[in-house]
This record gives structure tokens, sequence and C-alpha cells, in this order.
């Protein structure tokens, strides 16, 4: 161990991050062990090169933004809807679809201590959001008489417990071996002068990288070559917290196949032209979502001849992958955002800091960045209703209380249907 800690103490120096072996004395062995491994696996420029970022502004001035396209799913004619849907079930039935649910965020916002997944919808409805999904997923595998595979993204922090919690509920009645956990990446912490912070047991303080790191955990946990070996050919990447996700959808599958493009976006239309959220667009004729931070107040307003909205197509993180599309997006690095959050930490003296007001950055890549990298996708408009509850804040605007809602809705519906 001794020349490992030769190595950290090296590399520390020449980074100026010295602070992450503050505390290596007291730790036992086999913490000294995990914090040198840590130290001497970093890649510091890499983190040094975001620290560096953070202080840059993004600036739209070279790019070209412009309108997508995007057909709504509600005004489809009764020929355009058949041809998609025979197109999109014929894979489904044949098995060629799979769905992956990223569950690895930390879910900070609803404040609720274990894997957001094992949150119960509650007020009547008993359910996780873990069954809600796995429920859609066993109507799809008996509507369509197939399997359709499910891959779910934790977390280092939250990948026991979930594991665990599917455990404990019988797989909801699904088939264990068609069910994959796989972990995400993590990247240090960082205060504002770029120096690493260190967590509660003394360790290099990570926080999972983003909802985009889930193209890298695909192919290091080999999930790719997974669904390959399983004949696998379009996959469905959603959130754990859109409890009413359409995670099985023969038509967003026929219009990609249809347009010959491979990926489908849903989109929900925007609310109204300030609503906090990123639309879909295009970049240098290019598939991209522009954030809400980003967009000018003259293109959020402008409006199409039929007085729509030319950028209201909100992002509502439930994307459609042909494999080979996943496949080429995996070989790119996708960018790190950062983001300034309350983080825990250990001070130079040793003691744990639990700040009131953000005091670190994190960094994350986000799944829309990938578009880019396709030369198109097809955006298919669904039903905000049908499709969209997020569950992100404990009160208010997507919380508990509005998700229920709209999930009990949307059941009733659903029955009401049936029973017609
Ligand atoms: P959000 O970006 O809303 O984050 O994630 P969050 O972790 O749920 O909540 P906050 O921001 O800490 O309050 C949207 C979806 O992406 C997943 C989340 O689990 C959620 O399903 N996600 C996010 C990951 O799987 N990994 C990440 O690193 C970030």
């Amino acid at each position: 161990m001794e020349k490992e800690l030769e190595k950290a103490q090296k590399i520390l120096k020449k980074y100026n991050q010295e602070q992450l072996l503050n505390g290596y004395e007291k730790l036992d062995e086999e913490k000294k062990k995990i914090l040198l491994e840590q130290i001497n696996n970093l890649d510091f420029d890499k983190i040094s090169e975001l620290y560096e970022n953070t202080k840059k502004e993004i600036s739209f001035k070279d790019e070209k933004i412009t309108h997508m396209e995007y057909v709504d799913k509600a005004k489809l004619s009764k020929e355009e809807y058949d041809k998609y849907y025979k197109l999109g079930s014929d894979v489904i039935k044949k098995g060629k679809y799979a769905v992956i649910t990223m569950a690895g965020g930390q879910g900070t916002r609803l404040g609720y201590v274990a894997p957001k997944g094992t949150f119960k919808i509650g007020g009547g409805v008993e359910k996780s959001l873990f069954e809600a999904l796995s429920d859609t997923i066993k109507e799809a595998q008996e509507e369509f008489n197939t399997i359709v595979p499910w891959y779910i993204m934790t977390s280092r922090e939250n990948n026991d417990a979930t594991e665990k919690f599917f455990e404990k509920n019988n797989y909801f009645g699904l088939n264990k071996e068609n069910i994959k956990f796989f972990k995400q990446g993590e990247l240090p912490m960082i205060d504002t002068n770029g120096k690493i912070l260190i967590d509660e047991k003394g360790l290099v303080k990570l926080a999972a990288d983003g909802h985009g790191g889930v193209f890298e955990a695909m192919s290091k946990n080999d999930c790719i070559s997974d669904m390959k070996k399983r004949g696998i050919e379009w996959i469905f990447i959603s959130g754990v917290d859109n409890v009413l996700a359409g995670l099985v959808d023969p038509i967003a599958t026929g219009l990609a196949i249809d347009r010959n493009t491979l990926a489908t976006g849903k989109s929900v239309v925007k609310r109204n032209p300030s609503e906090r959220v990123g639309v879909f667009c295009k970049k240098n004729n290019r598939p991209y979502v522009i954030e809400y931070t980003e967009i000018t107040e003259d293109m959020a307003n402008a409006k199409d001849e039929s007085g729509e909205l030319l950028y209201g197509e909100s992002h509502i993180l439930t994307n459609l992958f042909n494999i080979k599309a996943l496949e080429k997006i995996s070989k790119n690095k996708l960018p790190y955002h950062s983001a300034f959050k309350k983080a825990k930490y250990i001070d130079e003296n040793g003691n744990l800091v639990v700040p009131d007001k953000p005091n670190a950055y994190k960094f994350e890549a986000f799944i829309f960045d990938a578009f880019e990298s396709l030369d198109d996708m097809s955006i298919l408009r669904v039903k905000r209703e049908d499709e969209f509850a997020p569950l992100k804040n404990a009160q208010g605007e997507d919380s508990p209380d509005t998700a229920r809602q709209l999930y009990i809705d949307y059941i009733n519906r659903k029955k009401n249907k049936k029973n017609n």
C-alpha cells in the first residue's frame, strides 16, 4: 500500500488536490485502500476541465436553431395510425423491443430517502412507482403475447436497495430472468475553488453522472451485447419518475421505422411560452433539445401559420432508440453540465459540514445531448394526460399529489374505455 500511497500523493500534489488525504491516517485499512484506488483512478485533467467549464458561458451565437417537424398522435388518420401500429406491433410481438428505466437519480427535490422508484403513489393507490411501471410492462407482454426485457439503471448509492425491493416484491410477477439492473457512472463533486470534496466516510465525494450516463453505463455493463443476444432492435428509455410513461409504444416504433429514423422522441405540447421545459428543435440541422435557459424570448413565443408554438414540443424524457443508434451514441462522449447543489462534506478539520445553501458542483450528462449524433429522429406528440405524470417535488407542481391524480384519472379513463 506504501507504493499506492506515494503514487496518490504525487498525483494530488500535481493537481493541487492534497486535501483528499487529510483524513487518511484515521481511516481503517479497507477505506484506506478504497481511497487510494479512487485517487489513482480519477481523471484529474477531466475534473480540472469540468471546473474551468463552470466559469464559461454557453453561447449559441454560431449555431443555427430551427423548428423540428413532429407528428401529432391525436391527429393521425386511421390509415396512418394502422400503418404505424402494424409496423410497431410486429417488432414488439417478435420480442425485439426492450425497456430501460433510469433510476439512478438522487431525487433530492422529492426529499425521500429510499430509491425514488420505491415511493408509493399513495392516496388509495398502494403501488410504488416501480410497481406501476411493471404493470405497464406486464400489460404489454399480455397484449402482444411477448417478452419485454426490462433494464433498470441504478447508482452505487441506490442499487442494493433497489434490487432488494424487487426481490421482496417478487419482481411484481415478472420473470426475474428478464430484468437486469446496472449501475451508472459517477463523477466527483467539487467546491467553488475546484477542490474535490470528501464524503462522510472519508472517501472521494461522488455523485451519479446524469441520465446521459445511461449510454456509457449500458456498454460498460454489457447491456447492448445482452440485447443483441436476445435479438432486441428497439429500446425505449425513460425515467423512473413518470408514472404514466408509455413504455411499450407501437406507434412511436412504427413511426421511426416508416420515416427511416433511428429514434423517436415523444413530446407534449408546452403549456405556455415561458414554461420551464426543454423543447425539441434542430441545431445545425440535427436533432436537439434547447433548454428553457437557452431559448430566446422571441423563439419561445414564435408561432407557425396555424398558431402553434414553433418551439412547443417539450422533451419529457421518453425516447425510443434503435440499437444501432445506441451503439453509435455509446462511442461518443457526451458533454457534462454543471449544477450547483447542496452537498455535505468533511472539512479540513475533519468536521462534517451540512450546508444550507448550494456549495458544490455536480456534473451531469443529459440524454438529449446524444440526439445530435443522429442524422434525424422522429418526434411524436402525445397527450400530456396520457403519458406525462412527473414526480419531482415534495409539494406543489409535479408532486405526489399531482402525479397521483393524473394516474388515477388515467386508470379510470382506461376502465371506462374498456367497459364501453
Ligand atoms: P432528474 O434530473 O429529475 O433528477 O431525473 P432526480 O434525481 O430524479 O431528482 P433531483 O433533481 O435530485 O430532485 C430524471 C430521471 O433521470 C434519472 C432519475 O432517476 C429520474 O428518473 N436520473 C437522473 C438517473 O438515472 N441518473 C442521474 O444521474 C440523474
